[in-house]
């Protein structure tokens, strides 16, 4: 089987309040997405790479202008929703001869701290796997239940256990034949689809167990708006 990776970009960067799409904004020299694509395009096992933009997208080209070419394709198919852009980005797939048992590997164009080797682990240890996985980490810090208080400030209001608790990141990996039919079936209902924050829950949904791969802290998301100075840190170290 083939190995293709879609980069979900089609997002608007509310958390991030950054006056634009987050993927777009400086981090180290380049935009955000520029790093993620070029860390993925390190990874030998990827037969090529989808990115999905939102249809009004006037911002990619200039921002990553080299992306292009044989091995590295644009989709202006984004949805509503992370899991519409990832299900509309496969229906392109589909169109451009992907098969059913070819994996799918989703990546989040916000996650620019990815390293080739982690996308080579999960690859590796799913490649066997009937089901597929993703990169996760088993939870460390001590997970709360939160509210707000009468006196409107967040409050906790129980302790959940997190011995079996795992943060799940991306890339995720799954057979194109499992994950397409799993995202449909998720999006075809509006309370499902709220749930789905991720490929693997969409799986999980069909009653499969996603593999969990120990991923690494600094795979971080860029969501808000202190993550940019973080990543640039991080991104800066590496140098
Ligand atoms: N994404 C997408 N299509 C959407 C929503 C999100 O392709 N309709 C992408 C984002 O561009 C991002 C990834 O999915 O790379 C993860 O989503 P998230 O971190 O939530 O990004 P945003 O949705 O842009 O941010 P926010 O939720 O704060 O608005
Ligand atoms: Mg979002």
């Amino acid at each position: 089987p083939r190995c293709f990776a879609i980069v979900p970009c089609a997002g608007v960067g509310e958390r991030a309040a950054a006056g634009g799409p987050k993927q777009y904004h400086p981090v180290a020299g380049q935009a955000l997405v520029a790093h993620t694509l070029s860390a993925l395009a390190r990874v030998a096992r990827l037969d090529a790479t989808l990115v999905v933009l939102s249809p009004s997208d006037d911002q990619f080209e200039r921002h990553v202008p080299h992306f292009g070419g044989e091995h590295a394709w644009v989709a202006r198919v984004g949805g509503a929703s992370r899991a519409e852009s990832v299900l509309n980005g496969m229906d392109e797939l589909v169109a451009r001869g992907a098969q059913p048992h070819d994996w799918v590997l989703v990546h989040d164009a916000a996650r620019c701290l990815v390293e080739p080797a982690w996308v080579d682990r999960l690859m590796a240890e799913c490649e066997d796997d009937e089901v597929g996985g993703l990169l996760a980490l088993p939870l460390a810090d001590t997970l709360k239940a939160g509210a707000s208080g009468a006196d409107g400030a967040a409050r906790a209001t129980t302790t959940v256990d997190r011995r079996d608790k795992w943060a799940a990141q991306t890339p995720q990996v799954f057979r194109l034949g499992l994950l397409q039919p799993a995202l449909r079936h998720a999006l075809a209902d509006p309370v499902t689809a709220a749930a789905i924050t991720d490929e693997a829950s969409a799986i999980e949904a069909l009653g499969h167990q996603p593999r969990l791969v120990v991923g690494n802290y600094e795979n971080i998301k860029v969501t808000w708006p202190g993550d940019f100075a973080l990543a640039e840190r991080l991104l800066r170290t590496r140098a």
